[in-house]
């Protein structure tokens, strides 16, 4: 399973590239703004500085929401760096831009799908990841997770080569569920990952390894 850092964070993305564990970084205009990263050229810049750092795949996303627009966005996106995935919601245009994008061999990530049926129509356009957001559809008291397992089921039945980006995915119990049923990668926060890390008898383990090193080797 491949991770994502769900983030337009230099810092964080850094400190995961540290680790050794990142395999892409998805971002969203409410994360660039969370930057506050503004205007065309900044944010056009930051998608680059983001690439130089990552070795793999980066989203960014488009904001017209009309077919010309998105196809317009998602080109300036896609020539700044291989690395760039153009993200595009679901929206009628934005299948449409999909089908485009993939005949042109441009990678997209279709984001804020939230049924089965979108997850469908974003295979049958030819996207490169579909994004489920898991943590939004518990929010509203559905089942974020069960989404997931369906398109892993639909698309295993099919052979489609899309992948299942499980997004919005919120604590370390979401990330180890979506490993259990196949998605093929999450994004998450650097503290999802960093979450990963613990466990009460790994902590206690090594302090009595150490303590009884100590005792002999003061
Ligand atoms: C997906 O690519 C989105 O950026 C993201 O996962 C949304 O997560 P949130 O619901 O925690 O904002």
């Amino acid at each position: 399973m491949k991770f994502f850092l769900d983030t337009a964070n230099i810092a964080e993305i850094r400190e995961a590239v540290e680790l050794g564990v990142l395999d892409g970084v998805t971002t969203n205009p409410s994360l660039m703004a969370k930057e506050g990263v503004r205007g065309v050229d900044s944010i056009l810049g930051h998608y680059r500085h983001i690439c130089e750092i990552v070795d793999g795949d980066v989203s960014a996303e488009v904001i017209a929401t009309d077919y010309s627009g998105i196809i317009r966005e998602g080109e300036v996106l896609a020539d700044l760096h291989p690395n760039i995935v153009v993200k595009v919601p679901m929206i009628r245009d934005g299948v449409k831009a999909i089908r485009y994008f993939s005949d042109k061999g441009i990678k997209t990530n279709c984001t804020l799908v939230f049924s089965a049926g979108q997850a469908l129509l974003a295979a049958k356009a030819g996207a490169t990841y579909v994004s489920p957001f898991v943590g939004r559809l518990d929010d509203i008291g559905a089942d974020g997770l069960q989404l997931v397992e369906q398109i892993v089921q639909i698309y295993g039945n099919y052979g489609y080569e899309t992948q299942v980006l499980a997004a919005s995915v919120r604590h370390v119990p979401h990330l180890i569920q979506c490993a259990e049923i196949g998605a093929d990668v999450v994004t998450c926060p650097l503290s999802v990952i960093l979450g990963l890390l613990n466990h009460p008898l790994t902590d206690k383990g090594l302090a009595t390894f150490l303590a009884d090193y100590a005792k002999v080797n003061a």
